[in-house]
């Protein structure tokens, strides 16, 4: 396993995490910093978080704290002004010999990591506004990402062979005994199929982009293949985008929302179907997303990220019944709740910070109410408070506070 130790955590527990094999993805103090004419915007303050295999992970947090910029330091897609300044994305990589091996994002090849963005990792904007393409057909470009990714050769070689042994069901004479050695021929061939001509290629690409409609449980697939992206709805066209994401069998899924691309009802219809597809296409799932409540039905573990650090990740279960850090708490009570009324509902008070000029020690600490000296001056340690629960906290409150 090929892994680079140069961690800027001296943490015990982090560098065993780094080797677990249950890990698909293991992001540690990633910071990432843009460079505008105002300043520096601090947007990642060294964000660590973990994705297992077959999770279902949700980044959460208010607009502008780094959800996205998280997702896109992930696939080395920050654009300039921005730069990945400091930290680690350790991916669980399998090559084409089976072998498991760990790479760090952002220390392979370019090329590597177009390798991996195709293959891989896939990403969903979701903004149905500007993909898929609105100039070709919904089916032809799933079939394109088809053709592209995954390797037909011996789904073509089955058909003909299925199709040799209906025609030999009706065959008799010469032209059986024809049938029959040509399909030993084929028969032969299982083991190394050969190369697929270029339509026998487009054909089945097509065949599967259907498929994959069917599997997004897009209705009239057939039809919606033969259609352009403009001629669908918002939600049938998310569909699409991730009938494409998929057609590449990626490990990881990444599925960024926009905040006002989609209805809630929609999001959650999409987010709902990620997650049944997760187990189907054995692939783990990032969703970033706005709605806890979304959040509480499709996601296995939580990363609350605040002003670009995660202050909280644990499981969903317990993210829900045991929030240790303040600003989850705050993030929680702000669920509308139906027994509630609405006038009484807790809000956090202020607003992100500015992220040219953050706020010293803990970023959270103008908006907190137990806020210390201590809070002002330094940022609290990563640290696991209960099994499988991280939090970034001075004063973390939930349970452990009321077993003192
Ligand atoms: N190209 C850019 N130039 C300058 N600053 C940027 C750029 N892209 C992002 N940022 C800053 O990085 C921070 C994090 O932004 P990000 O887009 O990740 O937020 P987000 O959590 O995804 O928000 P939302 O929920 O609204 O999508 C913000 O302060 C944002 O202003
Ligand atoms: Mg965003």
């Amino acid at each position: 396993m090929a892994i680079d130790e140069t961690s800027q955590s001296t943490e015990k527990s982090e560098t065993a995490l780094q080797l677990d094999p249950t890990i698909v993805l293991d992001v540690r103090d990633l910071k990432t910093n843009f460079y505008t004419y105002e300043g520096v915007v601090k947007a990642l303050d060294g964000v660590t978080v973990q994705l297992r295999t077959g999770d279902t992970l949700a980044l959460v947090g208010e607009t502008g704290c780094g959800k996205s910029v998280t997702a896109k330091s992930i696939m080395r897609l920050v654009d300039s002004p921005g730069r990945i300044e400091a930290g680690q994305v350790i991916f669980q990589d399998i090559e084409p010999d089976g072998e498991h091996v760990f790479k760090d994002l952002l220390k392979v090849s370019e090329a590597e990591m177009r390798e991996i963005r195709g293959n891989k990792i896939s990403i969903v904007f979701q903004d149905p506004a500007t993909y898929p393409n609105p100039v070709f057909k919904i089916g032809d470009q799933i079939a394109e990402v088809i053709a592209l990714h995954q390797d037909l050769s011996l789904e073509i070689l089955q058909d003909k062979i299925e199709s040799m042994e209906e025609a030999l069901k009706h065959a008799d004479g010469p032209t059986a005994d024809d049938i029959s050695i040509r399909l030993e021929e084929l028969r032969e061939q299982l083991s190394s199929p050969p190369k697929p001509t270029d339509s026998e290629t487009k054909k089945a690409a097509k065949r599967k982009a259907i498929e994959m409609l069917n599997l997004v449980r897009m209705p009239s697939a057939a039809e919606i293949a033969n259609q352009y992206p403009h001629e669908l709805s918002g939600g049938m066209r998310q569909r699409a985008l991730i009938a494409m994401s998929l057609s590449c069998n990626p490990r990881i899924l990444i599925a960024d929302e926009a905040t006002t691309a989609l209805d809630v009802t929609v999001q959650a219809q999409v987010l709902k179907l990620l997650n049944e597809l997760k187990s189907e296409l054995d692939a783990s799932i990032i969703i970033i997303t706005h709605d806890l409540g979304v959040v509480a039905e499709t996601c296995t573990q939580v990363a609350v990220m605040y002003a670009g650090v995660v202050v909280e990740y644990t499981n969903t279960e317990e993210l829900f019944s045991d929030p240790i850090h303040p600003y989850t708490s705050g993030l929680l009570d702000a669920i509308p709740k139906l027994t509630v009324k609405v006038e009484k509902l807790s809000q956090i008070m202020g607003t992100v910070p500015n992220l040219i000029n953050p706020p010293t020690g803990c970023r959270f600490h103008p908006r907190c109410e137990f806020a210390t000296e201590q809070c002002k001056q330094q940022r609290p340690p990563r640290e696991e408070m209960k099994p499988g629960h991280w939090v970034e906290c001075w004063h973390p409150q939930g349970s452990m506070l009321r077993r003192k």
